[in-house]
């Protein structure tokens, strides 16, 4: 048996060489399969998903299918991240490496590199040429650090000419992230309408090292396509809700789902958000218990959709309690496309800002206090919101 099975990998290995003689200078590499002469062509990104102080997903397109890794280099240090999914290396267009074990606070650089799959054979597979972006920085969050910045837009609905009108007005080198609170689409149908009505136009602004946060709106439970979104903007957890360590703030980005029940008739009974956000009470629950970092940040900022926490059976008063309970001192959302700012009231603890569809909100904090300025399209300054810390 174990010799019939050296005879196969010798008769194997001998076709590989044969093929590769074949091949002539083409392949230009010593691998004992084929290798063509073609390279993929990087076609969106990379850019980064969901950065937290220990890992971040690494997001790009190639034009033809290949496997994808990422060259991590900290100084003369490189690390390879390579995916896999049940013991396969992942080969298509859309390419998601997680980074993770990465030190908070600290500098990186970073290279996408695919590798063209010419033919996913059996055996020896015909493959290509590697492509391979250029090298950028990235800083993870630091939760020990003093101070925090990032900005926020909402509501963006498909129209590019908003996005770059609020891109534009980003202070970038100054930001530690780009927030988007949701709706994005009126729905979603196709990956190309996804890149085209908006990651494109935000990645172009946004460049490889900046990382983007989205927080689901209830548009995008909705359409052909809406079941793939995940895999576009994915974070480390596998989750549309997470929180964030960045230094002063302990950011909490959920997922407020619908904006109706899951028997209204026109979701034809597909909608099950009731078990989907029990699931997501429950790890907010358990995170608010555990987390150092929100028990000792002077700011606990929620950041979602629906101010409202979407809809709920209880229509929210189980969340409206926990955050309270757990000392939110802020929410910011989006979904009603006009600005709007309600100071803590006998229901709520928390300040509840909800910024309009074509404005910025930058939002900084000290260890001492917290500041949201939201700005019009234009740039003019339209509110200015400064919350001291309780401690
Ligand atoms: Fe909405």
């Amino acid at each position: 048996m174990k010799a019939a099975r050296t005879r196969t990998a010798l008769a194997s290995l001998c076709f590989g060489l044969a093929l590769l003689a074949v091949q002539g200078p083409a392949g230009a590499q010593s691998e004992p399969y084929k290798v063509f002469d073609t390279r993929p062509v990087i076609t969106e990104g990379p850019f980064l998903s969901a950065l937290s102080d220990t890992s971040v997903s690494v997001v790009w397109m190639t034009d033809a299918p290949s496997h994808a890794k990422v060259l991590l280099r900290d100084g003369d240090t490189v690390r390879e991240f390579e995916p896999q999914v049940d013991g396969l290396v992942p080969v298509g267009l859309r390419h998601v490496v997680t980074l993770s074990g990465l030190t908070p606070g600290k500098q990186y650089s970073y290279e996408a590199v695919a590798t063209r799959v010419v033919k996913l054979k059996p055996y020896w597979p015909d493959k290509g040429l590697s492509a391979s972006s250029a090298p950028a920085t990235f800083t993870t969050f630091n939760p020990q650090g003093k101070r925090a910045s990032f900005s926020v837009v909402t509501d963006t609905h498909e129209d590019t000419g908003r996005i770059n009108r609020l891109m534009k007005l980003v202070d970038w080198p100054g930001t530690d992230a780009l927030l988007h609170l949701g709706d994005a689409f009126h729905w979603l149908d196709t990956e190309e309408q996804l890149w085209a009505k908006w990651l494109r136009p935000t990645v172009a602004a946004m460049g490889p090292g900046k990382p983007l946060l989205f927080a689901r709106g209830n548009h995008e439970l909705r359409g052909a396509y809406a079941r793939h979104l995940a895999g576009y903007v994915p974070a480390p957890e596998g989750t549309y809700y997470y929180a964030r360590a960045m230094g002063p703030v302990h950011l909490l980005v959920l997922d407020t789902g619908e904006d109706k029940p899951d028997d209204t008739n026109v979701y034809a009974r597909l909608n099950r958000t009731v078990p989907y956000r029990e699931a997501e009470l429950a790890w907010l629950r358990a995170h608010a218990a555990s987390s150092k970092h929100l028990a000792s940040a002077p700011f606990r900022v929620v950041a979602m959709h629906q101010g409202d926490w979407g809809w709920l059976p209880d229509n929210g008063a189980a969340w409206t309690a926990l955050a309270n309970q757990a000392r939110v001192d802020l929410v910011i959302a989006g979904h009603d496309h006009e600005f709007s700012y309600r100071p803590p009231d006998q229901a709520r603890a928390y300040h509840l800002l909800v910024l309009g569809q074509d404005q910025l909100a930058r939002v900084d904090a000290t260890e001492r206090e917290l500041t949201v300025r939201v700005l019009s399209d234009q740039g003019l300054l339209l509110h200015t919101l400064k919350i001291p810390t309780r401690k």
